[in-house]
């Protein structure tokens, strides 16, 4: 019998061989086109979705090895893209090409639910290894500051 993933809160049978990456499995096999191929290496970010909520690439994790465990993609995020992130992305009209922009909010996604309040020191450190190649770095931590003063308000 084959492994089961559960993928956006919905179980999905793991019906392809176990070393394929996750990214391949999500967007050919499952067709959630919204994480994107970037270097393919595990270096660009552009791959990030969520393992048990914590960020991971899934360019460079093989699906066999997540039997079991909880995937997110930006899909997944929030019920109408209404993610504190995605309505201050939108605020802050961070994207400029997009490419790299789901992997960047999944990315900061995994940040706030480990600590809701980072520092801006924080916040570059856990935004480093995600590269935007239209450098809207600025937007993207203002965003992140923004999406954390609304949790601050929610709590
Ligand atoms: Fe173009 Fe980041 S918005 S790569």
């Amino acid at each position: 019998m084959n492994k089961s993933i559960t993928i956006n809160g919905k179980s999905v049978e793991i019906d392809v061989d176990e070393n394929m990456p996750l990214l391949w499995f999500l967007r050919d096999r499952l067709e959630y086109t919204g994480t994107k191929f970037g270097c393919g290496s595990g270096m660009c970010g552009a791959c990030t979705v969520h393992l048990n909520g914590q960020a991971i690439r899934s360019c460079v994790t093989p699906v066999g090895s997540l039997a079991n465990q909880e995937i997110t993609t930006i899909e997944g995020l929030s019920e109408d893209g209404d993610h504190p992130l995605q309505k201050a992305w939108l605020d802050n009209r961070v994207p400029q090409c997009g490419y790299c922009q789901a992997g960047q909010i999944m990315n900061a996604a995994g940040l706030l639910n480990s600590n809701q309040s980072p520092s801006d020191q924080e916040i570059e450190n856990a935004m480093q290894g995600n590269i935007c190649r239209c450098g809207t770095y600025q937007r993207i931590k203002q965003a992140i500051r923004d999406a954390a003063d609304e949790l601050a308000k929610e709590v």
